[in-house]
């Protein structure tokens, strides 16, 4: 072999090696923390269930906190009548001022659609929903949800096409989630109080547990420890490496035109042209961006 030869085959492996200790292994990154036993990880780590019966619902969290991010995961939903179940998956910090950014899926009856409802906490402050439909059967087979999470747009995709973005208009006096780390959550739960229908449907327990299931997540993401971030090294010593772009990408035209898309046909609700429930007029970001 020539000596240009071997560095390319060692170049080859070492690609192999990073890419595979990125692959998604729910022992390594996750904690089931609630369920009592509903909650499981499955097949060497790439499966995570979760389950909701009458007694209990269960959730997960991941193990790192992050401050920034492009996380990608993959979920299928309660298939059947899940109507009254709510699975939520987000990112949030603690504490009384803090920040959160939300996928929940609202069950339904068989054959009805479900809810994709998303939200965006900062500093404690939520009130900005969005709801959707999706284009596809949720519970007919696994689809990924993902956030991106940098210091200037969050942006929330289905199948990589995004369905939402919240920019950063913290200059205009919006806060924007840009100092506390958070965690990944996810849970399961009876919330037929009002997920389906506004409360009116109420949980089948006939066709209960109820099953979730997530696999492929993926991170590219900054994780805070003790304090510091995983990121601002790298990000100096390489500063415009394939690795970290994310942390200042933005929607390109054909996101953009994929997000028009999917807002004019699949969205259902906007608190942004919710002018009955903000009479004093609709709040600020709505009119930045
Ligand atoms: C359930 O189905 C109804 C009727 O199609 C629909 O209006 C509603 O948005 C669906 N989702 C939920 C969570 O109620």
């Amino acid at each position: 072999m020539t000596r240009s030869s071997s560095v390319l085959v060692f170049l080859a492996i070492a690609t192999v090696l990073v890419a595979a200790s990125s692959a998604a292994n729910f022992y390594q990154d996750f904690d089931v923390t609630w369920g009592d036993g509903r909650g499981k990880i499955l097949n060497n780590g790439d499966l995570l269930t979760l389950s909701l019966d009458k007694s209990s619902g269960s959730g997960f969290q991941s193990k790192n906190e992050y401050l920034f991010g492009k996380i990608d995961m993959q979920l299928k939903l309660v298939p059947g009548n899940s109507a009254g179940t709510v699975t939520a998956y987000y990112l949030s910090s603690k504490g009384a001022n803090w920040d959160e950014i939300d996928f929940e899926f609202l069950g339904n009856l068989s054959g009805d659609p479900y809810i994709l409802h998303t939200n965006v906490f900062s500093q404690g402050k939520g009130n900005r929903e969005q709801q959707f439909h999706l284009w596809f059967d949720p519970t007919a087979d696994f689809h990924t949800y993902s956030i991106l999470w940098n210091p200037q747009r969050i942006i929330f995709s289905v199948d990589g096409t995004p369905i939402r973005e919240f920019k950063n208009m913290d200059s205009n006096g919006v806060a924007f989630p840009k100092n506390q780390p958070m965690r990944i959550y996810s849970s399961l739960w009876n919330a037929d109080d009002w997920a389906t229908k506004g409360g009116l449907v109420k949980t089948d327990w006939s066709n209960a547990p109820f099953t979730a299931s997530y696999r492929g997540f993926n991170a590219n993401a900054c994780v805070w420890t003790n304090g510091k971030s995983s990121c601002s090294a790298a990000a100096s010593t390489t500063p415009d490496s394939s690795s970290s772009q994310w942390l200042s990408e933005e929607m390109d035209t054909t996101g953009q035109e994929r997000m028009k898309w999917a807002q004019k046909n699949y969205m259902i609700y906007n608190y942004c042209a919710d002018n009955k429930r903000f009479p004093q007029g609709i709040p600020q970001e709505c009119n930045l961006s």
